[in-house]
């Protein structure tokens, strides 16, 4: 896997803080881990074993507990990702309607696979469930953004607009 550069910013003083305050305004809130992890994921970009810990020390719970939600939903990440997360859809409809042969463009394009960032930070390549826009397939999303009735021909023009 392509790494990124060290982006851990969890060290900081500033940032300990600020995952601090996050868990005393859920403190006592029932189901709160899920909103807390939300919310530091917001301010660290992602959720690394420093912020883990934090949380588990904090908030008494144990932390194989907060690393195994960390892990289980899909919008959580506990690796660096790019400032774009490429998801292609890689369900049966959109299999069908030729999705490889943009996941192949999207690889050469990129210079990298499924599961890879990168090395400038910009994107992170990923297979994806049913997007749920199976009527345009094939599907990508990028961040919030949906690509359907996708052409491998597509793929430089839509990534070069990220690229701006
Ligand atoms: Fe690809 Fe539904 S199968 S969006």
């Amino acid at each position: 896997m392509a790494e990124l550069e060290k982006s851990c910013c969890c060290t900081d003083e500033e940032v300990i803080q600020k995952i601090d305050q996050i868990i005393a305004d859920h403190e006592g809130e029932p189901g709160a881990l899920i909103p807390v992890l939300h919310a530091v994921q917001d301010v660290t970009g992602y959720l690394c074993d420093e912020s883990l810990t934090q949380i588990a020390d904090k908030m008494n719970i144990p932390l194989s507990k907060v690393y195994g939600v960390a892990t289980f939903y899909s919008l959580f990440n506990v690796q660096p990702k790019g400032k774009y997360i490429i998801r292609l859809c890689e369900s049966a409809p959109c299999h069908i309607v030729g999705a490889e042969d943009v996941y192949k463009a999207l690889e050469e394009n990129l210079g990298i696979k499924a599961g890879e960032n990168t090395p400038d930070g910009l994107f992170t390549l990923e297979y994806a469930s049913c997007l749920g826009v199976c009527g345009v397939a094939p599907a990508m999303m990028i961040n919030d953004e949906v690509y359907g009735n996708l052409k491998p021909e597509m793929i430089p023009g839509i990534l070069d607009k990220y690229r701006e």
